[in-house]
């Protein structure tokens, strides 16, 4: 049997049931693709559902703010994901009658929508014959093929594009194919996969020439950066903290925190520093610490790790236009201030 046919046999058998397949309804699947980008279906799940609940479809997300959907993002990683939604489904919603785009063509035109996610809409919800390219489509195929270009080239995913093509056209449900390239890669064609149960393994080139290790090949690893957060945790008499939303282009974009004083070291007395005390002084209220305590954390992203230090001060007078504790909820935070702010460690 050819390997689109038994890809497709397979994935008919062995699919997972997953609420985004119930149906081909395109807000549904681009909801679902957006979230898969760089998130595992196990953890994903949860905030599908959660998501389309709270916005179960094109207007309900175009009416909402911003702060809402980025609120149910929270702890999703990679935010600008959830603003560029929110965009769309207001441009879709406005501009396009709120009726999805249905060509690939159209789809890509969209925020935040790129190759991956038109060829996935396109083809799951409208039978358009665009292979997807994702990291499972990635490794399976490089490993079946026995490629050892790098898999984080462009010209590499050019190339495992044109495969994908080759492949896709050949069959008469270029939805099912696409899906269940990505379902075989992420249950069988795993990092460390099994290849003795693969009912490809008879034909998978890098398995007969020994290199399953070997491949995806990837060029050298991007350098991990370490960075020094302290966070000022001011709290007045009467539960009241400084809130302040992030606004520069970097992680976290639009999220909340308390204010930030970064470093390129570890800071061991902040109160000495200029940039503290500038801060402190530029308070509308004259501050007066009654108790100063720390809590450390680190918390490690892909490609950052992150030092955080909460300064907690307890302050003698009102924090003019601050925000009381028990609003803290109403709010998106990254995940470290999120813990911080849910284990009371205030
Ligand atoms: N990963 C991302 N999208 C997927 C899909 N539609 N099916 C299986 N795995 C996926």
């Amino acid at each position: 049997m050819s390997l689109e046919n038994q890809l497709l046999k397979w994935y008919l058998i062995n699919k997972r049931d997953l609420p985004w397949r119930q149906n081909k309804d395109p807000y549904s699947v681009w909801i679902s693709e957006i979230i898969l980008q760089q998130t595992r279906v196990s953890q994903g799940t949860q905030y599908y559902n959660n998501f389309m609940k709270r916005f179960p479809n094109i207007e309900e997300l175009s009416i909402s703010k911003e702060s809402e959907v980025l609120k149910a993002w929270q702890g999703l990683g990679y935010y600008n994901r959830a603003i560029n939604l929110h965009k769309t489904s207001r441009e879709i919603f406005k501009n396009l009658n709120g009726i999805f785009p249905s060509k690939y063509e159209d789809l890509i035109k969209l925020k935040g929508i790129g190759d991956y996610t038109a060829s996935a809409i396109s083809s799951i919800c409208f039978d358009e014959y665009n292979p997807v390219v994702d990291g499972n489509v990635l490794r399976f195929l490089t490993r079946y093929y026995g490629i050892k270009d790098p898999i984080d080239s462009k010209t590499t995913q050019n190339k495992v594009k044109e495969i994908g093509k080759k492949l896709i056209d050949k069959t008469d449900s270029p939805g099912d194919f696409n899906q269940a390239m990505m379902e075989f890669g992420a249950l069988i064609c795993t990092p460390f996969p099994d290849c003795n149960s693969c009912v490809l393994s008879s034909k998978c080139i890098s398995l007969n020439n020994n290199e399953v290790e070997k491949i995806p090949v990837k060029l050298k690893k991007k350098k991990t950066k370490e960075r020094f957060l302290n966070y000022i945790v001011l709290i007045d008499k009467k539960n009241n903290t400084i809130v302040e939303k992030r606004v520069e282009k970097d992680i976290w974009f639009k999220l909340n925190q308390f204010p930030l004083i970064e470093t390129n070291f570890k800071v061991v007395d902040i109160m000495r520093m200029s940039s503290f005390k500038k801060f402190i002084n530029s308070q509308k209220t004259p501050i007066k610490i009654e108790k100063y305590s720390r809590h450390n954390v680190k918390h490690v992203l892909s490609h950052q790790i992150l030092q955080i230090t909460f300064h907690k001060f307890k302050i003698e007078k009102e924090i003019s236009s601050g925000i009381n504790l028990s609003q803290l909820s109403n709010y998106s935070f990254p995940v470290p201030i999120n813990n911080f702010i849910n284990k009371k460690l205030f």
